[in-house]
């Protein structure tokens, strides 16, 4: 069938308004929204049983499955290892019998998931798949298949399908916390009513474009950009720079804050941006550090953060973004937007074929 652009200039930006209705869609599939339960699901494993999951994936899907680390370890106590697929499948990782493997997928086709998959096969763990197109290989060669109700994603470079991975894993994160006995009924409760709000955020980011837009003309001037993030937000910015390179082949690189001192601190002068993704959570302030850091170099920063953030961050900043207060565990969700948006306007003023970048193909099915 034939999916067209509607009133939009680009895929890319269809998709990324598409957002708010997909992740609600998403979502509803595997949480209650009326009780604020996570759903049962009909799994080949039991969540209290295992004691690792192995998740493993490529691109933007793997970024997915990254910060779904830190939710499956910080909710429900499970250890996961993750590892990109073309690693994953040749490391000869030792698989215990007493895990799962998930894979991430929006195509259901890349051929490094599928052979991590045909891998885990062979060890004889439970195989789940996350996928968007639902009559896939991957999705067809697993036990179990969680799908993301994204729709059709034109666009090379992935945005609604990597939120939809997102709502995914947060809520099965939350459904082994309840299996798992690491959540109370009240907790997985303020959870859900936590996840069912990302969509309405979503919407009031993409409100944010006009500013989104101006920082983006500012950034197509410069042939370097750095983002930094902690914590789930860590992912976020090697999503951040993984989608400028892609389509506006601006060089850029996501690091995680703490590690700038380690290599990255060199590079920093006036010729080079720094977009940092801080919410203002528990390790805020480490951030703050990072950025003054940043600052006593002549590095121009880029703060994407929310109300209060905006407020104690003591730091001059070329730009700072100012999202709503959002419950912890939707930000990774509610903060890849103006993500994809900077990338997207970035792209658009640079005047590359956004849903076309050069050298690169949406479903890679040779090795
Ligand atoms: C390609 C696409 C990316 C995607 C990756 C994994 O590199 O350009 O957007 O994230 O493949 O694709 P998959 O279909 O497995 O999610």
């Amino acid at each position: 069938f034939m999916v067209d652009k509607g009133n939009r200039r680009h895929f890319m930006e269809k998709e990324i308004h598409e957002q708010p209705e997909v992740i609600s869609h998403t979502l509803a599939h595997y949480v209650d929204f009326t009780a604020s339960t996570s759903r049962p699901l009909d799994l080949p494993f039991d969540f209290a049983r295992i004691d690792r999951l192995a998740l493993s994936a490529c691109g933007t899907a793997y970024l997915s499955g990254l910060v779904g680390k830190y939710w499956f370890e910080r909710i429900a106590r499970l250890p996961v290892d993750i590892d990109i697929a073309s690693e994953f499948r040749y490391r000869e990782m030792p698989i215990s019998q007493n895990s799962a493997a998930l894979f991430i997928s929006q195509s259901g086709e890349t051929a490094d998931t599928l052979a991590s998959l045909r891998y885990c096969r062979k060890a004889g763990v439970p195989i789940g798949a996350i996928v968007n197109v639902r009559e896939s290989t991957i999705a067809r060669e697993s036990d179990v298949v969680l799908p993301t109700l994204a729709g059709p994603e034109i666009g090379v470079a992935s945005t609604k399908a990597f939120t939809c991975q997102l709502s995914v894993l947060a809520s099965l994160a939350v459904r082994a916390g309840v299996a798992r006995g690491t959540i109370s009924p009240d907790e997985e409760k303020a959870l859900v009513r936590a996840l069912s709000e990302a969509p309405r955020y979503a919407n009031q980011v993409l409100k944010l474009e006009e500013q989104i837009e101006k920082v983006s003309r500012e950034l197509s001037h410069y042939r370097h950009v750095l983002y930094l993030g902690r914590d789930t937000n860590f992912p976020l910015a090697m999503e951040g720079a993984l989608k400028l390179k892609e389509i506006s082949y601006i060089h850029a690189e996501g690091y995680a804050a703490g590690e700038l001192k380690h290599g990255p601190i060199a590079l920093i002068d006036e010729n080079m941006p720094v977009i940092v993704i801080a919410p203002h959570d528990r390790i805020f302030e480490k951030t703050v550090s990072n950025m003054q850091e940043v600052a006593a170099r002549g590095g121009k920063i880029i703060l994407i953060t929310d109300r209060k953030g905006a407020e104690q961050a003591t730091v001059d900043t070329m730009e700072t973004i100012v999202l709503p207060d959002v419950p912890e565990i939707i930000t990774p969700i509610v903060y890849a937007l103006p993500i994809q948006m900077l990338a997207y306007f970035t792209a658009v003023f640079m005047g590359t074929d956004v849903d076309q970048p050069r050298n690169l193909a949406k479903s890679v099915t040779v090795e």
